[in-house]
This record gives C-alpha cells, sequence and structure tokens, in this order.
C-alpha cells in the first residue's frame, strides 16, 4: 500500500473518534484532507459538528464538503482537533509545517481538549530532525533574525544550512498570517525543548514547528495496521 494508502487509513481510525456536537479542530495537508473528506461524508449523513480550519486551503476544502466553519474568535474552545504531521516520535514530539500552516495549527491545537495526530508510519522516527524544522519569522529583519536562529540553535547543538521557503514561481512562501518560513536543516534535534526555548526567545520568530506535550493520540497507519499511541505513552491498540 501507498504513504497516501495509509495517511486516508489513519483518517478513517480518526474519524470515528467524532462525536455529535463536537467542536473541532481542522488540520492542513494531505492526511487532514482525506479527514475532511470523510468528516463530510459523516455531516452529509446527518452529523452536526462544528469545525474551526487551521488554513485557507483546509477552509475551502471544507466548505465544500459542505461541513459547518467557524472561527476561534467565536468558538475559542475546541473539544478536539485532527491534523497530520511531518515527523513524530515515540514520545509524540513532532515536526509540523511542511504546508506551511504550523501557526495557526499549534494556535488551534492549544485551544483543542485532545489533538489526534493522523500519519502513514513513515513519519515515525526514533528522534525528530531528518525533516527540515520549519520556523515562521516575520519579513522584517529577515537576516538578523535567520543569524540569530544560526546562533542560539548552535548553542543547542544545532547546525545547518536555513533555507527561505520559496514558491513554485521563485518568490518567498508567505504563510496565510503574512510571514516567511525558514527551513531549517538541523539534522537530529537531541534537545527538542531546549530548540524549542531558544527559538521562543528571538522577537522575529514567531512560531517554530516543533510541536511538543501537544499531542494526546497518535494514529500510525502501515502494511501491518493501525497503530494508537496515547500520551501517557501506552500502546492501547493493534490490529
Ligand atoms: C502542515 C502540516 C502537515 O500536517 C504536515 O506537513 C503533514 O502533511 P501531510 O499530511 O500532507 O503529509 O504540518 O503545516
Amino acid at each position: 500500500m501507498s504513504a497516501d494508502e495509509h495517511k486516508k487509513m489513519a483518517a478513517m481510525r480518526a474519524v470515528e473518534m467524532v462525536e455529535p456536537g463536537m467542536r473541532i479542530g481542522l488540520g492542513t495537508g494531505s492526511t487532514a484532507a482525506h479527514f475532511v473528506a470523510l468528516l463530510g461524508v459523516r455531516v452529509k449523513a446527518g452529523l452536526s459538528v462544528i469545525c474551526v480550519p487551521t488554513s485557507e486551503e483546509t477552509r475551502k476544502l471544507a466548505e465544500s464538503r459542505g461541513i459547518t466553519l467557524s472561527t476561534l474568535e467565536e468558538v475559542p474552545e475546541l473539544d478536539i482537533t485532527f491534523d497530520g504531521a511531518d515527523e513524530i516520535d515515540e514520545e509524540l514530539r513532532m515536526i509540523k509545517g511542511g504546508g506551511g500552516a504550523l501557526l495557526r495549527e499549534k494556535i488551534v491545537a492549544m485551544a483543542s481538549d485532545r489533538v489526534v495526530i493522523m500519519v502513514d508510519d513513515s513519519k515515525l522516527v526514533e528522534t525528530i530532525g531528518a525533516y527540515k524544522l520549519p520556523v515562521e519569522v516575520v519579513p522584517f529583519g529577515l537576516t538578523a533574525t535567520r543569524d540569530m536562529i544560526e546562533t542560539l540553535a548552535a548553542d543547542c547543538g544545532c547546525e545547518g544550512e536555513l533555507e527561505l521557503r520559496m514558491t513554485a514561481e521563485g518568490q518567498p512562501f508567505i504563510t496565510d498570517n503574512g510571514n516567511y518560513i525558514l527551513d531549517c536543516d538541523f539534522g537530529r534535534i537531541d534537545d527538542a525543548e531546549d530548540l524549542d526555548d531558544a527559538l521562543k526567545f528571538i522577537p522575529g520568530v514567531v512560531e517554530s514547528g516543533l510541536f511538543l506535550d501537544i499531542c494526546d493520540v497518535a494514529i500510525i497507519a502501515g502494511d501491518e495496521g493501525v497503530r494508537v499511541i496515547e500520551a501517557n505513552r501506552d500502546e492501547v491498540d493493534e490490529d
């Protein structure tokens, strides 16, 4: 089976967790898109839920599936958020932001009682960092911010190229919030908490793609089936 079929399997398991009346955060990316499509089927069959999307991309997709949408202004507390990830370890530390929606994803996740992450098993790693860490930065002072990221990350043992994300047309990628993204090729991140603290110290950094202590449940799908890991670190299900 392909990675995309595994993503769909994870989304199928996740959509079973949705209950009538839930206030739901909708993630961004191809796995989240599978989830939105499956949720749309349940909504068409009569399920009533209210959802807050984490990107314009997801908002459009959810709208096209007839899903009732709202905003965090109207619904500041959510019951549950379903999202994908670029990497996740067994302690449920994650790298996110491959789709460029990391800031809204983190805001929505933090406003949720529970966060469910759906991934294909290629995303499960021993130590996060092989995937370039996306860091959202304000355009003002880009070079100064980049230099400061390099310096403070090196103090945490993280060194590597910092690449300004570009569009296919050769322009800087602009997030839904009007910012840039630096993709940081740090390699293995041994102390993600330390690096996260260092990045938060930098004024030009809006948010990093390190999602630590955020995931409550990881649904990991592969050729062997679906595995569910809960944040209490107990494996609860395998089939
Ligand atoms: C978007 C994200 C996505 O969750 C992440 O990039 C995974 O994407 P996909 O489900 O397409 O593999 O963080 O900002």
